[in-house]
């Protein structure tokens, strides 16, 4: 069977990657986003966020680009897209609903509305998404009604597992591939497109609907819940007097409870965790399952009130009272390797603080554009130097490397008051002390 041609809808974080991938896996690609300056800034070879790698398989492969393999093109034109694709992935945003716990489908409905009167011919359309169990039922046959190709219009879900900061890795060598289909034709399409990660190694696992969109949920929820029962931990060591960092390198040398997503801290933030559990939630609750996942209402509160520790510990540290305290932030987005800053931990700390009078000063390697954007009345500096410059207390609230190799002797002639808090438990608090620095960390004895 010929190559099949691949459109990819949406190119935000999920979908400027997809494409990326799936031109260097070899196939033809046209992507499509609503936003203009993402497709011009695509154009030129330039990703529309910082993430590593991208941009140099995009410079690889975007078609005008000198050397490019040419194989990426993009448009703003669902007919062209219609006309182009025999495989189209939906890779659109589902926020949280504003003030509801439940996600936002009106990007997915209104890209399969826009995509569907264009199939004139056999194609599938996959949905990439990250959905309420039910939509892509819903969804089929909203397809097949409007697409003039009627049934031969077909649907699967395809959940994508990618981690911001190692998406192109994630996408490239996937740890598996679950695909959601209701026939063989769209299972052996999707073989197709998969064949390289199949034939390296990633598993590939065929569902039904509703099992591949549960996939996604139930993997984000247990990452979520890992990450809470850690934090809960290091309440209870805060209380006890124990360590959490040990406690949990001690309970991760089980095999069976593994040691990755054990790390202490601020908790989990971005575009995922956080709304995948409430829309969840919401959607266990619409099907009559709410018991199933009230824990999750749990994990949620246990990680909100880690930033209010954070918070409080700050206050603590300035003996007692925010209004006019100088803070240094280091790191605002919601995690390293990432420019994204969306319920970025960091970010709230920081936002609090602000709000309750002290003066912040953020710094962060690539976030500060995007946080500054939201957040625009905190105060930004060019280096971590600079923000730690005449600080009151220094929070270290996400864990880029570069904050690993700041040298604390020097940090400690700038400060005001050498005091440093670590709200992600990855810097060694010997170091600190070493220089002289009152070091405090969320789940550690104080000294
Ligand atoms: C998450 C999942 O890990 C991906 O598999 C999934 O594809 C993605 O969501 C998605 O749904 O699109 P991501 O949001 O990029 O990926 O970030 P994670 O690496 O999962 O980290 C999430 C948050 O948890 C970060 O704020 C991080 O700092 C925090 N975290 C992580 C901890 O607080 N402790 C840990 O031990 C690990």
């Amino acid at each position: 069977m010929a190559s099949p041609k691949i459109t990819v809808i949406g190119l935000g974080y999920l979908g400027a990657t997809h494409a990326a991938a799936m031109a260097e896996l070899g196939f033809e690609v046209l992507g499509l986003d609503v936003v203009p300056e993402k497709i011009r800034k695509l154009e030129q070879g330039v990703a529309p966020m910082f993430e590593p790698g991208l941009e140099e398989l995009l410079r690889k492969h975007v078609a005008g680009v000198e050397g490019s393999s040419g194989r990426l093109r993009f448009t703003d034109s669902w007919q062209e897209i219609g006309e182009f694709g025999d495989v189209h992935f939906v890779c659109v945003n589902t926020p949280q609903k504003h003030g509801e716990y439940a996600c936002d489908m009106s990007y997915v409905d209104s890209a399969m509305d826009s995509l569907a009167p264009h199939l004139t011919r056999p194609a599938l359309v996959v949905g990439k998404s990250t959905v309420p169990v039910g939509s892509a039922e819903r969804l089929a046959a909203r397809i097949a009604a409007a697409a003039p190709a009627g049934e031969d219009a077909e649907l699967a879900w395809n959940p994508e597992f990618l981690r911001e900061g190692f998406a192109v890795r994630d996408t490239l060598h996937p740890d598996r591939i679950v695909v959601g289909v209701r026939g063989p034709r769209a299972e052996e399409l999707l073989r197709q497109v998969y064949a390289t990660p199949v034939a390296e190694g990633s598993p590939f696992l065929v569902a039904d609907y509703p099992t591949a969109e549960l996939v996604k949920t139930s993997a984000n929820s247990f990452l979520a819940t890992k990450i809470s029962f850690i934090n809960a931990m290091a309440e209870v060591c805060e209380a006890a007097g124990g360590d959490v960092v040990k406690l949990a390198e001690a309970i991760g040398h089980d095999d069976r409870i593994g040691r990755k997503f054990l790390r202490a801290g601020i908790g989990f933030g971005g575009g995922c965790l956080p709304k995948d559990i409430r829309a969840f939630m919401a959607r266990a609750g619409e099907l009559g399952a709410s018991e199933a996942l009230s824990f999750l209402r749990e994990v949620d509160s246990i990680n909100m009130r880690r930033r209010a520790q954070m918070v409080e510990m700050t206050r603590e540290a300035v003996g007692g009272a925010l209004l006019g305290k100088r803070i240094a932030v280091l790191g605002a987005t919601f995690k390293p390797d990432s420019d994204d800053v969306r319920d970025s931990p960091a970010l709230n700390v920081a936002g609090q603080l602000h709000l309750q009078g002290a003066q912040v000063t953020v710094y962060d390697p690539k976030g500060m554009a995007n946080a500054r954007a939201i957040f625009p009345t905190l105060g930004y500096a060019d280096t971590a130097v600079d923000a730690v410059r005449g600080a009151d207390v220094v929070l270290h609230l996400t864990e880029w490397n570069e904050f690993k190799e700041l040298d604390p002797a020097a940090l400690a002639e700038v400060a005001a008051t050498p005091h440093i808090l670590d709200g992600r438990n990855t810097l060694d608090p010997a170091l600190w002390r070493k220089a002289n620095w009152t070091f405090r960390a969320l789940g550690r004895p104080t000294a």
